[in-house]
């Protein structure tokens, strides 16, 4: 294969065939609007190759994820988050000299500017965390500009999340804030920041700080999704990691993206308050006329078990047993997964549960608000949107993102004087 023909009014075209290294195959159309005077109608994207990338592969019939090649079941076993960070920032797993260093920078750029923390308190208390991280990246670009290149900035933005989603919930919770320690890995850290007394030494549940690491790593990058898609867009203008950042934050705390996960826990805890129960709710999210969906089911580009929700389901059992916790929501959560997994509907539009039907039961357990595990999820994503972004900035190929449209508005019309309109 090495051409695909376009007939157009009767023309032919021919655009070269581009062809990935797992054999995804592509139809260059970069030179048919020159060339044909058309464009590709694609809303919602799903047909559509924004970039070539080497970070993530997903294979969503076979249920496949992994990041520059290796396997997100060996990397959620056998690796810490750090070592994804490199993976996926620098391209390849680090040494034990390069883990080191990588560790003792992310405590160092964890420190922020005393400013950034009067911001976070101008907000108020009530105001939704996700609003707040972003507001807070983009704040971050008044206190460290940037030239929109440095690794600095990078650094900056891998390690200020960590502080500032610590920070959030202290200022949410109405508790002094804890700074981070240069002798506590990031997720060890993040507990730390989160949960530890104000001058105290810290005290880290290993099993906690575990079940945290191999859920930033489950949530650390997934290609060309909705966040990782706005982070490169904004990216592409020139604008800068701090700005891209943040607006990646915005497209993540979307319901039907990263905020799936609070709305999971919601939908389980009204089930358990009694406000229906798992079979209602099934058939309310079969009912065409109703808009609501089973949250934590379906994805974008899995038609099959999506592997992440794999792992989290057997981590979820594990966190909860160490813990010594019985949470009912997990056992309505496995009822509603059995009963929709049976049911036609489900089956026959591949609907199975995702990353976020689980994770939220894992953050429960951890005391996590529910309000905040949004930003648990930007933990870890912000790691892929910084490769996404690198990647897209030293892409040869580069060029501002700017989609065209099919118009379907008025023709040219005149402006009526305001008494005939
Ligand atoms: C993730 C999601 C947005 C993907 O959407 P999508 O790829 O655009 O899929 P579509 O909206 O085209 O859905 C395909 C069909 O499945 C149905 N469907 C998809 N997800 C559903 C859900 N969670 N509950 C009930 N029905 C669902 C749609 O109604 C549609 O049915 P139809 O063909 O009869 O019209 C969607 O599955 C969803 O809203 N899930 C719930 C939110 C969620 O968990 N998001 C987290 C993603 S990680």
């Amino acid at each position: 294969m090495s051409n695909a023909k376009v007939t157009l009014d009767g023309t032919d075209h021919q655009f070269p065939i581009v062809e990935g290294s797992e054999n995804e195959v592509g139809i260059d159309i970069a030179k048919l609007r020159g060339s044909t005077g058309a464009v590709m109608l694609d809303p919602g994207y799903g047909n559509t190759g924004s970039c070539q990338s080497s970070i993530t592969y997903i294979d969503g019939e076979n249920g496949v994820l992994r990041y520059r090649g290796y396997p997100i079941e060996e990397l959620a076993e056998q690796v810490s988050f750090e070592e994804v960070i490199h993976l996926l920032v620098w391209g390849e797993l680090p040494n034990e000299e390069r883990l080191e260093d990588l560790k003792a920078k992310l405590t160092e750029y964890a420190v922020v500017d005393e400013g950034i923390k009067k911001i976070l308190e101008g907000f108020p208390r009530h105001a939704h965390p996700m609003a707040m991280l972003s507001s807070l990246f983009s704040a971050y670009e008044t206190y460290y500009p940037t030239t929109g290149d440095s690794e600095e900035d990078v650094l900056r933005v891998l390690a200020g999340i960590n502080t500032l989603a610590a920070y959030i919930y202290r200022y949410k919770e109405g508790l002094p804030y804890v700074y981070p320690s240069k002798d506590l890995d990031f997720s060890s850290n993040f507990l730390h920041m989160t949960y530890g007394s104000h001058g105290a030494d810290p005290d880290i549940d290993e099993v906690v700080a575990k079940a945290i690491d191999k859920l930033l790593i489950l949530h650390a990058d997934h290609e060309q999704n909705c966040s990782a898609s706005t982070t490169r867009m904004v990216g592409s203008a020139k604008a800068s990691l701090y700005a891209s950042i943040a607006a990646g934050v915005g497209a993540l705390s979307g319901p039907l993206h990263g905020g799936a996960n609070q709305a999971v826990l919601e939908m389980l805890r009204n089930i358990q308050e009694g406000e229906g129960d798992v079979a209602e709710y099934v058939e309310l999210a079969k009912d065409k006329s109703s808009s609501f969906r089973l949250m934590g089911f379906g994805h974008r580009v899995y038609k099959n078990f999506d592997p992440r929700a794999k792992i989290l389901k057997a981590s979820a059992d594990d966190v909860l047993d160490s813990l010594g916790l019985d949470d009912p929501l997990l056992d309505i959560a496995r009822e509603l997964e059995q009963v929709a997994l049976e049911d036609e509907f489900f089956v026959k539009r591949r609907l199975y549960p995702n990353v976020d039907f689980y994770s939220g039961i894992i953050y429960r357990a951890l005391e996590i608000p529910t309000e905040m595990f949004t930003v648990m999820f930007a933990l870890g994503r912000v790691s892929g949107w910084v490769a996404q972004w690198q990647e897209m900035r030293n892409d040869p190929a580069f060029r501002i993102h700017r989609p065209r449209q099919i118009y379907i508005g008025e023709n040219e019309r005149s402006v009526p004087p305001i008494s005939e309109r």
